[in-house]
């Protein structure tokens, strides 16, 4: 394949894992033949610095005439600590999401048997815990209608049909090709727009008869999670509340640094990791490059070039066997690895294998 890359690194530890995704992009093309190019692009923080928005139209351009996005993070504490600040980095992930028509965020939630012990919870527990949390990405309360004075504000859960059916059926889609069994999360006994959700999810069901599909209120979610996460293969929800449990989700792995993430949609998809842009760790090499590296896995995966995709997983569980690793993870009195070294591990490994 011939595959035309925009990459926008974005803020904080961005620039330095973004280098380790293209570095393995680089390899798995070399090795299995296909052709690549880059379009780097400006967002988040950076793009309000340079050029005063934090998702410019030349990124949205590069974006639309990419193949796929390679995206890192974005986020900086000066807008954090400014209530005033008109623009922020986050509005350009979520202008990113609505122009691109991103509505269906892929979250998994995957287990490392050698990171288990970093888990807040029991090893029994999570152990061999392993689902996937779709998200929707570009409705409800996020894009909804809001309003703020200083006495009354709100945000408006709006959800139509269409926007429901079709994330239904990604999930669908999903739950087909894994352990057939969707889990659709909503707050149906208080919202209305939860009530949609169930009502079309119950006139889905029937079309997939092999997919066991059960409804779940968000609260007994995010217990269920921490209580048996086992129980899940793949769970669809709305954007807010699928935004708070893939937070839960990535914690209970133990291994927030290694988990990514495919957003796709109606124009190009775009793959990063689900951590963010970690400003404190900026240019110390400390930042674990896992979770952009398997972004790249996602990347090619999506493209259904499994191999690919099989050998960047190979290389990451190799490195992690091998101990080589970042600090956040690494064994005791182990050797220390930044995220340059890392990163240089696996491409190596995908050379030679
Ligand atoms: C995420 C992030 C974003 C979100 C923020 C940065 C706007 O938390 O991707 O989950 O809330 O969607
Ligand atoms: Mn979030």
């Amino acid at each position: 394949m011939d595959f035309k890359i925009a990459v926008l690194p974005g803020d904080g530890i961005g620039p330095e894992i973004s280098v380790q995704g293209v570095a393995v992009m680089d390899a798995i093309c070399e090795k299995f033949g296909h052709k690549v190019s880059y379009t780097h692009a400006l967002c988040g923080a950076d793009a309000i610095d340079k050029v005063g928005d934090p998702f410019p139209e030349e990124t949205f351009k590069a974006c639309m005439e990419a193949d796929a996005v390679l995206f890192s993070a974005v986020g900086d504490p000066k807008f954090d600590n400014n209530p005033t600040a008109k623009v922020r980095p986050e509005q350009g992930l979520l202008a990113m999401r609505k122009k691109l028509g991103l509505f269906a965020n892929i979250r998994p939630v995957e287990t490392f048997d050698c990171l288990v012990h970093k888990s807040p919870l029991k090893d029994e527990l999570v152990r061999g815990a392993d689902f996937i949390c779709i998200r929707e990405l570009t409705g409800g309360m996020y894009f909804g209608e809001k309003y703020q004075d200083d006495e009354k504000a709100y945000d408006t859960n709006a959800y139509t049909r269409g926007e429901i059916e079709r994330i239904l059926k990604v999930a669908y889609e999903y739950a087909r090709k894994r352990n057939k069994h969707l889990t659709v999360v909503d707050k149906a006994n208080v919202l209305a727009s939860s009530r949609l959700w169930r009502k079309v999810a119950q006139e889905m069901a029937p079309n997939y008869p092999d997919v066991t599909t059960d409804y779940m209120y968000v609260d007994n979610a995010a217990m269920r999670m921490i209580q048996e996460p086992k129980f899940f293969d793949v769970m669809v929800t709305e954007n807010t509340f699928g935004d708070i449990l893939t937070d839960e989700g990535s914690c209970i792995t133990g291994s927030m640094g290694l988990l990514p993430s495919a957003s796709t949609g109606e124009h190009t998809p775009v793959f990063e990791p689900i951590h963010g842009s970690w400003p404190q760790a900026k240019g110390l090499n400390i930042a674990n490059p896992l979770a952009q590296i398997l972004s790249v896995a996602m990347l090619f995966e999506y493209f259904d070039l499994k191999e690919e995709g099989q050998l960047i997983r190979k290389a990451v569980n190799a490195s992690l066997d091998a101990n080589v690793r970042t600090p956040e993870i690494q064994v005791e009195g182990g050797e220390k690895y930044g995220t340059k070294e890392v990163g240089a591990w696996i491409v190596n490994y995908i050379k030679n294998a």
